[in-house]
């Protein structure tokens, strides 16, 4: 089915595609609906290089002779070429760009084009591509986490010591380092950058060679293409070569997880640059106006990566369900993997720079609203139970005790910090003047220094620690 390409002429999408066995040519309709080129177009630089190897392996075993590997491998240069000047534009005739580009090298260089897919079916082919694809792909988001890694460490560095209200369930918890907030944001684009390299390993692995699903009657060497390419190693059965699709599922997975990340983050985007919090002020080259509330700055960016971790998800699911049915081998289902990869590394490329750009240069930390923000609430409140336990009281104790304080405060419209000494004492013998010192913002937060908290020399060394996480690489 996959074999003996027929001269077509170009441009005419009801030609024959396959072998004299057809009688007559595809329906219109069919032949549009059949056709990837549309997309798989996307992989012309990675079909040519995987060619490329492979004319060089055939020439190398003897299969074909090395002036026709020579001829072969500048004529698909040629090719590169004429993309790269847009002089190479393929309609839906040639039904996917690897029909393209073989027509196209037969149109350069005679006959001897018609030598290429010896030993090769489009199957392991395109399976080729696509990992060289996405083996490209992954190096490029990966240099990207590391560009925002960075924004947030030079962040980070100049904020050790500002404090911003810590949530639980979304209401005040404790204060913590801004600092400390962003790098946690930094951790989970590590795990992001290492999974993604851990991917990488599956994904370099070789299908080419595996043929249709069998294998080949010619003497080819599996290993040299490989090499040639750059892979670590090759496919060891044919079968899963041709129809193994878990590396392109690994990825949606980790491209879903860095949209998970964030959209979390836009989402703090958007609370903290509302008027209810007030954190931050979006600059003008982020933000964008209303077409009828002149009033209005809205945070378009952090909301457009929210909105867009759907469709990456979604593509994951599309990729589960494509797979879950599907018997060995190939099978023209496959052919679906390739929009719902490409929108993913299009889409996760997109939001990681817009929201490092967004980060980096497109907002503003109100500090002062910020200083306000953790010394009018009662996060300290675990801080006076810490005060007493640490006075002898046991912790629970402690806690009520601090319970019945807090509703008191509340009653009479007052914070922790406007209790007088006798009013203290009156509470508990063990209070002492400095209470005052335990429970200001900046103690607090100073106070929490176990290994991992939100101290500063906790973070210190944090910042340390991503600091040179980010030189080893
Ligand atoms: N365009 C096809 C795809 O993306 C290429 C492989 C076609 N193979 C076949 N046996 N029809 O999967």
């Amino acid at each position: 089915m996959d074999t003996e390409l027929t001269q077509q002429p170009a441009g005419d999408p009801t030609a024959k595609t396959w072998s004299q066995r057809f009688e007559s040519a595809l329906h219109p309709a069919i032949a549009r609906f059949n056709a990837s080129i549309g997309f798989d177009i996307e992989l012309i630089e990675y079909d040519i290089t995987g060619s490329q190897a492979h004319a060089k392996m055939l020439a190398r075993t003897g299969i074909i002779s090395p002036e026709d590997g020579e001829q072969l491998v500048a004529g698909l240069e040629q090719i590169r070429q004429e993309y790269r000047q847009g002089q190479f534009q393929p309609g839906i005739d040639a039904e996917d760009v690897h029909f393209a580009v073989e027509r196209r090298l037969t149109e350069i260089v005679g006959d001897v084009g018609k030598k290429l897919h010896t030993a090769r079916s489009r199957n392991d082919q395109v399976g080729t591509d696509t990992r060289l694809y996405l083996r490209d792909r992954i190096d490029q988001i990966r240099s990207q986490l590391r560009e925002f890694q960075t924004v947030l460490i030079d962040i980070a560095e100049v904020n050790v010591e500002t404090l911003i209200p810590g949530y639980t369930h979304l209401q005040r918890a404790q204060p913590v380092s801004l600092a400390h907030h962003l790098l946690a944001y930094f951790e989970m684009l590590q795990r992001d950058y290492e999974r993604l390299g851990e991917i990488q390993k599956r994904v370099n692995i070789s299908p080419l060679g595996c043929g249709a699903l069998a294998g080949t009657t010619f003497p080819i060497d599996r290993h040299y293409a490989a090499k040639e390419l750059h892979f670590d190693g090759v496919y060891g059965n044919s079968l899963d070569g041709v129809s193994d699709r878990d590396f392109a599922i690994e990825f949606l997975c980790a491209a879903s997880l860095i949209m998970v990340h964030l959209s979390r983050l836009s989402e703090e985007m958007i609370l903290w640059a509302s008027q209810e919090f007030g954190f931050i002020t979006l600059k003008d080259s982020c933000a964008t106006g209303s077409s009828i509330m002149p009033q209005k700055k809205n945070p378009d960016v952090p909301e457009l990566v929210r909105g867009k971790a759907g469709r990456v998800f979604g593509h994951l699911q599309a990729m589960l369900v494509l797979m879950k049915g599907l018997p060995l081998a190939y099978n023209k289902d496959l052919q679906e993997d390739k929009e719902a990869l490409f929108d993913s590394v299009k889409t996760v490329k997109a939001c990681l720079e817009a929201m490092t750009i967004l980060i980096r240069e497109g907002l503003e930390f109100k500090t002062d609203r910020l200083r306000e923000a953790v010394s009018e609430d009662f996060s300290n409140a675990t801080d006076v139970a810490d005060y007493l336990a640490a006075r002898g009281v046991p912790f629970r104790e402690a806690y009520n005790l601090v319970g019945k304080v807090v509703k008191t405060c509340l009653a009479g419209g007052k914070l922790l910090k406007d209790l007088t000494l006798e009013e203290w004492k009156a509470l508990h013998p063990s209070f002492e003047v400095d209470i005052y010192e335990a429970i200001a913002p900046q103690r607090v937060v100073a106070a929490r220094n176990s290994y991992g908290g939100t101290g500063f020399d906790q973070v210190n060394q944090a910042l340390q620690t991503a600091k040179s996480r980010l030189a080893l690489s």
